[in-house]
């Protein structure tokens, strides 16, 4: 039996544009190849930091294009927390996130996370100057789950109310294959938070482009944190990157991407409903590469996982998604990797290793 994963939040092949992107590779360098095959400025390359500040109508001088968002978040994090910051973090939330912030020695605070995101009232007796609310809001890695419109403006509110600080990461939120988009909190607050994003998701993850937009004041000091990590990022993969988002085929591939998701979605949701025993839940994201799984009540994700390891099918348990614990009858399952057929006979393997322990259990 081959493995079926819905472990990695990873696009699958097929999601991937190849040939595409091997043009603007060579289009780049015929366009600025002595600038693209040479180091760069630590803020990443000009004319892409150019076009990224267009996008987000704010000044160039405040985007710091990075090898891949997580290390946008990295820098970003490691400054907070040097200046004394405490962590406000979704529970569950992105894994990788969390343990940069635990090698860091971060103080963190875990906030509930509903079917309409992060909890506001559950901070609102806690949060104070200083304090950065680390927010996953659209499609959240791992939940899927999106923040809704009134929580966004009562997070924001609350936030301008106690001088803290929205640290937004939305990878995913071009993503969305299906119902009405909602602005982002950096437009919401009119570009007042730090926004976080990556092309790992909308072109490619192994290009390692993300950018954060920074308050202007912050912008040497996250700079310096590049400067020290390395010695410029990769500006010819900038470049050909550059070269997909102003040629025309970045809307296309988009559309495919979308396409190509909303398929495996709709694989997972019906395997979902066939297979999985009363007692189980799970939500329907819009869009992005996740779900969450809520296993009937006495099944323990850990020894789920351990047996679907034995029937090749794999997935990441809710506790790793937790800062101070919790997620332990919780599943995340990623449905952008595998096919829509690898999906339905994923599900229905991983279905009947929930139906057998569900029994067990009851
Ligand atoms: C919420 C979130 N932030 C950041 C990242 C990292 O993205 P990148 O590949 O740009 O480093 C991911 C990737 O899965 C993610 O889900």
């Amino acid at each position: 039996m081959a493995l079926i994963s819905f472990a990695r939040g990873m696009p699958g092949p097929d999601l991937l544009p190849i040939g595409a992107f091997g043009d603007c590779a060579r289009e780049a360098l015929e366009r600025d190849g002595a600038t693209a095959l040479q180091y760069g400025p630590p803020g990443g390359y000009p004319p892409l930091k150019q076009w990224v500040a267009e996008q987000h109508g704010v000044d160039p001088g405040r985007v710091i294009v990075t090898n891949g968002s997580l290390q946008g978040f990295a820098f970003t994090a490691r400054h907070f927390v040097q200046s004394g910051s405490r962590f406000f973090v979704e529970a569950p939330c992105y894994d990788r996130s969390l343990s940069i912030l635990r090698k860091l020695g971060a103080e963190v605070e875990q906030v509930e996370l509903a079917d309409d995101g992060l909890d506001v009232d559950a901070i609102a007796g806690s949060l104070r100057e200083g304090d950065v609310v680390y927010t996953i809001p659209t499609f959240q890695n791992p939940s899927g789950r999106t923040l809704s419109l009134e929580n966004r403006r009562r997070l924001l509110d609350l936030a301008a109310d106690r001088n803290a600080i929205v640290f937004e990461d939305d990878p995913y939120g071009m993503l969305r294959f299906e119902g009405e988009s909602i602005p982002r909190l950096f437009e919401l607050s009119e570009g007042s938070t730090i926004f976080l994003s990556s092309f790992s998701k909308t072109v490619a993850p192994g290009i390692r482009t993300g950018y954060v937009i920074l308050p202007e004041q912050l912008v040497p000091a996250i700079e310096e944190l590049v400067l020290s990590n390395y010695v410029s990022p990769a500006i010819f993969v900038e470049a050909a990157l550059l070269e997909f988002l102003t040629s025309g085929r970045f809307e296309p591939n988009l559309e495919t991407v979308r396409e190509g998701l909303r398929l495996r979605r709709d694989a997972m949701l019906s395997a979902l409903e066939r297979e999985m025993p009363e007692g189980t839940g799970w939500n329907q994201p819009e869009g992005g590469y996740f779900l969450w799984l809520d296993l009937p009540s006495g099944v323990a994700a850990e020894t789920l996982l351990a047996r679907a390891g034995e029937e090749d099918v794999v997935f990441i348990k809710g506790a790793d998604f937790f800062f101070h614990g919790g997620g332990e009858e919780s599943a995340r399952l990623a449905f952008s990797f595998a096919t829509p057929h690898e999906i339905d006979e994923g599900i229905t393997r991983l279905g009947r290793l929930v139906r057998e322990a569900a029994a067990v259990a009851a």
